[in-house]
C-alpha cells in the first residue's frame, strides 16, 4: 500500500456550463441513469450523514426513490440514524460513482413518508429481507453470540403461508434538498463544479472552484 503516491488523473467527462440543467433532481437522474448503465457497484448506495448534537455521523443507505422534490431510502425508525433524525432533521447525502469520477452532495430536510407509502415498498421487498426489518433491532448492542439463525427460523414457522405485514418501527424517510452540487472530475485537480441552491425565486446555479 502506497498511500502518498496512489492518484488517478480524471479524464472521463466534463460539466457542460454552457447547457446545464435548471432542475439539479433532473440533472441528478441523469448522472443515476448513467451509473446504471456503466454498471457501478451498488449505484443507487448514498452516505447519509446525520447530527446528534453537535457531533456528525455517517453510514451508507440505498436510495430508493426520487421524485421532484425529493430522495427516500428506509431503515428502521428506531436506529441511531432515525434518532438523530427526529430531534435534527438536517441531513448530507454523498453519492460517489468512482467509475464515472462523479460525486453529488445534498443537503437537506429529512421527515418521515406516509405509512401508507412505507407499507407498498416493504410489500414490495423480498421476504428474506422483510424478516431481516422484523428481527433486527437496529442499532442496539446485542450479545456476540445472539443467534440470528434461531430466531430466524422461529419466525419463519411463525409467518409460514402468511403476509408479513411491515413493522411499524420500519420505514422511509425522505429527504427535500435545498442543495445540491454535482463534482466530475478533471486532470489536474481542476475538477468541475456545479451547485444549485434553493431560493425563493428556485433553483440558482454557481460554479465552485474545485
Ligand atoms: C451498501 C450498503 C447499503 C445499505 N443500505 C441500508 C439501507 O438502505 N437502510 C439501512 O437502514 N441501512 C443500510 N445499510 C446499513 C447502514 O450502513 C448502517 O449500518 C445501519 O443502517 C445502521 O446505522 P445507524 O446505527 O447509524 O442507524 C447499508 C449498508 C451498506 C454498506
Amino acid at each position: 500500500m502506497d498511500l502518498k503516491n496512489t492518484r488517478i488523473n480524471y479524464n472521463k467527462s466534463e460539466i457542460n456550463f454552457d447547457d446545464i440543467y435548471d432542475n439539479p433532481i433532473d440533472f441528478f437522474l441523469k448522472w443515476l441513469d448513467e451509473a446504471f448503465e456503466n454498471n457501478c457497484l451498488e449505484p443507487n448506495s448514498f452516505v447519509l450523514s446525520t447530527v446528534e448534537n453537535k457531533t456528525p455521523s455517517s453510514r451508507v443507505v440505498l436510495l430508493k426513490n426520487v421524485d421532484k422534490d425529493g430522495f427516500i431510502f428506509y431503515t428502521n425508525y428506531d436506529s441511531n440514524k432515525s434518532r438523530h433524525i427526529l430531534s435534527n432533521n438536517n441531513v448530507a447525502l454523498n453519492f460517489f460513482w468512482p467509475q464515472l469520477e462523479k460525486q453529488v452532495r445534498i443537503i437537506g430536510f429529512a421527515s418521515k413518508i406516509s405509512a401508507s407509502v412505507s407499507d407498498d415498498y416493504f410489500s414490495s421487498r423480498p421476504r428474506e429481507s422483510q424478516f431481516g426489518a422484523v428481527l433486527s433491532e437496529q442499532s442496539k448492542k446485542i450479545e456476540y453470540n445472539y443467534d440470528f439463525n434461531s430466531k430466524l427460523s422461529v419466525i419463519k414457522k411463525e409467518y409460514e403461508n402468511k403476509e408479513i405485514t411491515r413493522p411499524k418501527n420500519w420505514g422511509g424517510f425522505k429527504v427535500v434538498p435545498n442543495k445540491i452540487e454535482f463534482w466530475q472530475g478533471r486532470p489536474s485537480r481542476l475538477h468541475d463544479r456545479l451547485l444549485y441552491e434553493l431560493k425563493k425565486s428556485g433553483w440558482q446555479k454557481s460554479r465552485l472552484s474545485p
